[in-house]
């Protein structure tokens, strides 16, 4: 987790809205405190400010880091979520990050990264892909959908896609994508997983590397308050390394988790 020392809480305004695919957008606002310290994998916590509902804040991944500004690609779902889809540059947001933990890419650790994402779980993809690249790490994106529509491709590069109804790319899920993907690598190379999606795409995949031997983080999500730790409202149920179950918060110990913690 980041020093809390370097968590800033933001009043700034939306500087750009962006469609990436049915009922998602990106949006762009300056936050420069915040854009210094983030890394992948971090979340911010954001309220629109003209309105007293709803109260609470709303977690999003940073999907991109763009000078002082930062991005997140928002997937319209409900309330909140729509008020910041719907929103117009120029509107006034709190922005409170970077929060959580982030993805560990340290390069001695590994050869090569696959980040495999599913829907909105690609949000925090791009933002991974530049430290990845900045740090001359071979990565490829295999990337999951129901149909072709549901897949967020946007400003990523080195990416094979899944469908499960075969409407582009592979046709079947994206863990079996992976698969096969992997059988045409050299069986030599030190491959990490970084993953985020739905929670049953990331049991299969978590499974899938612990079966292999493959080093796996996954990006988590849980309904929100917060976000530092204080209203307790993110308790997730993982297991410990003794298997035993074990409640953690997911605002403070993730959202990044070791994925053996997810195979139960
Ligand atoms: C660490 C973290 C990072 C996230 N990153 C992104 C992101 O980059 N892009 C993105 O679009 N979404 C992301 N989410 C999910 C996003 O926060 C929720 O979709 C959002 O809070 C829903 O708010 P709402 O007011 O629109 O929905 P509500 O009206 O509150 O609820 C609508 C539906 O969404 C469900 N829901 C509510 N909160 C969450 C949640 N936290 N996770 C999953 N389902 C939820 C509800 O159960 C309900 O079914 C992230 C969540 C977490 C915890
Ligand atoms: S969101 Fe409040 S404790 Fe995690």
């Amino acid at each position: 987790m980041l020093p809390s020392s370097t968590i800033r809480d933001l009043k700034t305004r939306i500087a750009g809205i962006r469609p990436a695919g049915p009922e998602v957008s990106i949006i762009s606002m300056p936050c420069p405190e915040i854009a210094a310290t983030a890394r992948p994998g971090n979340f911010v916590n954001i309220k629109i400010t003209s309105s007293d509902q709803p109260l609470l804040r709303r977690p999003f991944c940073i999907h991109n880091v763009d000078g002082e500004r930062i991005e997140v690609m928002v997937k319209n779902v409900g309330r909140g979520t729509a008020m910041l889809c719907e929103a117009a540059c120029g509107d006034d947001l709190l922005v409170l990050g970077p929060l959580g933990n982030s993805f560990g890419t340290d390069p001695e650790a590994f050869d090569a990264a696959l980040c495999v994402s599913g829907g909105i779980g690609t949000a925090p993809m791009r933002f991974l892909e530049t430290a990845l690249a900045d740090q001359g790490t071979p990565f490829h994106h295999l990337i999951g959908g129901r149909s072709r529509t549901d897949l967020l491709t946007a400003g990523l590069t080195n990416v094979s896609t899944a469908t499960d109804d075969g409407s582009e790319g592979f046709h079947g899920n994206v863990v079996q994508l992976l698969e096969h993907h992997l059988a045409s690598q050299k069986p030599d190379t030190r491959f990490k997983v970084f993953a985020c999606g739905p929670n049953p795409m990331l049991k299969a995949l978590a499974r899938f590397c612990r079966d292999r031997g493959i080093p796996c983080e996954l990006s988590l999500e849980s309904v929100m308050g917060c976000g530092i730790g204080i209203c307790y409202g993110c308790m997730v149920e993982l297991q410990n390394a003794d298997g035993q179950k074990e409640s953690i918060l997911l605002c403070r110990e993730g959202p990044v988790i070791n994925g053996e913690r997810f195979t139960a």
